[in-house]
Formats: C-alpha cells, sequence, structure tokens
C-alpha cells in the first residue's frame, strides 16, 4: 500500500489511451490512494465520466462551472486538496497548452493553478510521428524546465498501426512513477550499484549448488534507491523476483559473473550495497558433461575452492564507492557482524539473523558503523529499505 493516504487527482485528456486510464485509477486505489478525475471535453469521447466515477468512488469533474462545489471553483479547490496531479493520458494539445499557460477548460486551468507543492506528472500518448515532432520536443523541454515530471512515453505497437515511441506507459508503471513522484529525492544524482540475491555455483551442466537468498531485501533496496531519485544498477543471482521499475538489472549465475559484473559497473558509481548472499566456495572441477550414475561405483565426491570476496575486492579499491555490506548470521549476530565489519574494510554492515527471514517480506536489520550498533525495528522488507536510504542519506 504505497499510496495510503494520498490524494490523486487524474486529468484524462482525449487519446485512445483513455481505455488504460480505467485500470491507472484502480491501480492507484489498490495501493491506498484516494483517486479524483478531471476530464477534458476530448477524453469523454473515449471514455465515459460514469466508468472513472464507478471505479474511484468519487465525482468525476468535466467543467469550469460545477455547482457540486460550494464556491463553484473546482479550479482552485481540486488541485489544494491533493497530494500530486497526473495526467495521463496526456496529448500533444495538452503538453502545448501546459506549456505555455493556456487555461481554457478545467483540467488546464487547475493544473496552472495547483500549489507549488504539488507536483505535475503528465503522460504523453500520442502518434510517433506527432511525439516527434520539433513543436512537441520543445515543448516537452519547457514543461522538463517547469519542473513537470514527464512519464514515458514508450516505444511499441500504435493503435494507429505505426510502430515507434509515443504508447502511453502501462497502468502498473506510471503507479510507480507517482510513488516515486511522491519520494523526498534524497539520493537525487547519486548512482548506486547493489547486488542481490544468491549465486549459483554449477556442479555439471545440470546441477549446482545455490543458497535460500529469494532476493528479495536487495530488490527493495534497489526500489527504494530509485524512488529516492538515485540512478540504480541491480546485479542479481538468480532469483523469481520481477526487476524493479526504474532499475536497471544484470543478470548473473555464478559469485565469479557476479564480481565480473560488479567491477565492469563500478566506475561512477557512489554507493555500492553488497546484498547479495554470496557462495563461499565453488566446485574446483566443473564437469562439462553430465555426471553420470553407474552401477557399483562409489558416489561423487566435491571438492571445492573459496569464491573472491566481491564486497572486500570492492572495499579496497582506490576508486571504492561508500560500501554497505550484509551480514546473515545464525547467531552471535552483534559480535559476528562488528568483525565482519572491521574484516571486509566497510564503512557501514548490516546484519540480520539470515535463516529467519530468507523468503519472507519482513525483518529485522541491526546497523553497524563506526558508532556503534543501531535497530531498524521488525517491518516489511519495502520499509526497512526506505529506513536504509534514510540512514545513507544522513551518512553520505
Ligand atoms: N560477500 C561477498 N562475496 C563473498 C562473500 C560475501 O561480497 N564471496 C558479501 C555479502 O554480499 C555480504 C557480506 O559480504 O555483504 C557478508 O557476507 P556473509 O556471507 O555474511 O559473510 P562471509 O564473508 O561469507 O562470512 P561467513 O560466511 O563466514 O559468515
Amino acid at each position: 500500500m504505497e499510496l495510503s493516504g494520498k490524494t490523486v487527482l487524474l486529468g484524462l485528456t482525449g487519446g485512445i489511451a483513455c481505455y488504460k486510464a480505467a485500470e491507472f485509477a484502480r491501480a492507484m486505489i489498490r495501493e491506498g490512494a484516494t483517486v479524483h478525475v478531471a476530464m477534458t471535453e476530448s477524453a469523454q469521447q473515449f471514455i465515459t465520466p460514469l466508468t472513472l466515477q464507478a471505479l474511484t468512488g468519487n465525482a468525476v469533474f468535466t467543467s469550469s462551472w460545477d455547482s457540486r462545489m460550494a464556491n463553484n471553483m473546482p479550479h482552485i479547490d481540486l488541485p489544494r486538496k491533493v497530494d500530486v496531479i497526473a495526467v495521463a493520458p496526456c496529448t500533444a494539445n495538452f503538453i502545448a497548452k501546459l506549456a505555455h499557460g493556456i487555461c481554457d477548460d478545467l483540467l488546464s486551468t487547475l493544473c496552472q493553478a495547483r500549489p507549488a507543492q504539488v507536483p505535475l506528472l503528465v503522460a504523453p500518448a500520442m502518434n510517433v510521428e506527432m511525439w516527434e515532432k520539433p513543436a512537441t520536443q520543445r515543448n516537452i523541454q519547457q514543461l522538463i524546465e517547469d519542473g513537470v515530471g514527464i512519464m514515458g512515453p514508450a516505444s511499441g505497437f500504435q493503435a494507429c498501426g505505426d510502430v515507434g515511441k509515443g504508447r502511453m506507459l502501462e497502468p502498473v508503471e506510471l503507479v510507480e512513477e507517482v510513488i516515486a513522484a511522491l519520494q523526498p529525492k534524497t539520493m537525487a544524482g547519486k548512482r548506486f550499484l547493489i547486488t542481490a540475491g544468491p549465486t549459483f555455483e554449477p556442479i555439471d551442466p545440470v546441477r549446482g549448488i545455490t543458497n535460500r537468498s529469494s532476493g528479495k531485501m536487495g530488490y527493495a533496496i534497489a526500489r527504494a534507491a530509485w524512488r529516492a531519485g538515485a540512478e540504480v544498477t541491480l546485479v542479481s543471482g538468480p532469483t523469481a523476483l520481477a526487476a524493479p521499475y526504474g532499475v536497471k538489472r544484470i543478470d548473473v549465475m555464478s559469485a565469479r559473473e557476479m564480481l565480473d559484473a560488479v567491477i565492469a559497473s563500478l566506475p561512477g558509481q557512489d554507493v555500492f550495497i553488497s546484498v547479495a548472499a554470496v557462495a563461499d566456495w565453488r566446485v574446483k572441477q566443473v564437469s562439462d558433461q553430465k555426471i553420470k550414475k553407474v552401477a557399483g561405483q562409489s558416489t561423487p565426491t566435491l571438492e571445492f575452492v573459496e569464491n573472491p570476496d566481491i564486497l572486500a575486492t570492492v572495499a579496497k579499491r582506490p576508486d571504492a564507492p561508500y560500501c554497505v555490506g550484509f551480514a546473515a548470521e545464525s547467531e552471535n549476530l552483534k559480535a559476528y557482524a562488528e568483525a565482519k565489519r572491521k574484516k571486509k574494510g566497510v564503512p557501514l554492515l548490516v546484519g540480520n539473523i539470515g535463516h529467519e527471514t530468507f523468503g519472507k517480506d519482513d525483518n529485522t536489520l541491526i546497523l553497524f558503523d563506526a558508532n556503534g550498533a543501531f535497530e531498524l525495528p521488525h517491518d516489511t522488507k519495502q520499509n526497512l529499505a526506505y529506513k536504509l536510504i534514510d540512514q545513507l542519506a544522513a551518512r553520505l
């Protein structure tokens, strides 16, 4: 419920992507938002106010003159009672109006009348030719300069039959953009490199050794860092999770592949968070053929060699970013974690009781730094990730 307690004003302008706006409204409500809708006249050609009223449970506004408002000033009252305005779909015409401050209907007027602290987001949706025209691009640049958030557009198959840029983002992606717009941008301009998940060390082409890490904590941190404004690269071992929205994910299997991906991505990073449960050992002799069971022969014996320590390798480089380690212990967390922080040479180490949290959606974290230990009490992994980002913001 990432939008609990938040009120969103959803604006619809006239494009075929209006059919997706209904799902966008529902998706925000599922995240806990209250949604109010304002529609232009053209939008009502594509979808009715009744549909949006039924989905949001709130009266829909379509005119600058509306006696349902005590003062008959919907353009003033509506933007005052919301946390964010999202115009989706947003036509080339509406973008042009916003760029020039034209107020000739309710939606354009209320965007202009919004209080300074209410962010405005637009989701362009139009034919590729319209999107690429210099006039549209000029207007988009103007909106960026004016601090308007531009959501997308995506490339792909368009309703008109063309293929190219101009498709509205999908409703789930728009929800991610709205959630991010409401987060303080404590990590704006920062670059984060994060590892997550287990590694998989092969025995032969069909077998291997791995561990129970689900990747949830690392993915939650990647998501929180992106929502706080960072550019995020996530180097992930095999997990069942979808890449967090906005995050660049690099998939790897073994510890050595993870190290290579981390080193290749390292230049320019400000923060490295090593959340992955990296296998300490790999099989010395990986068979390039499936090891067969032969009647009468003894069971195979595996010999192991130590894997590189990715975190320690990064931490001792001269160009090391701010490094954060994780320690999954089964007992003696405090003593082991403090020793591990020193051994790995990192300013911050996050401890947790590993086997109790693997695969779960919640956790308790203890932060160890030069000043001692500090607990982030039991919470969802996503909320803990936000708190960890707050802690980092205070330290960077
Ligand atoms: N780590 C790493 N590379 C490894 C092993 C661990 O980068 N080969 C990182 C983990 O991502 C984590 C930290 O080091 O941030 C601590 O991992 P952990 O498995 O708890 O510690 P180990 O060094 O493996 O020590 P031990 O298994 O003996 O507790």
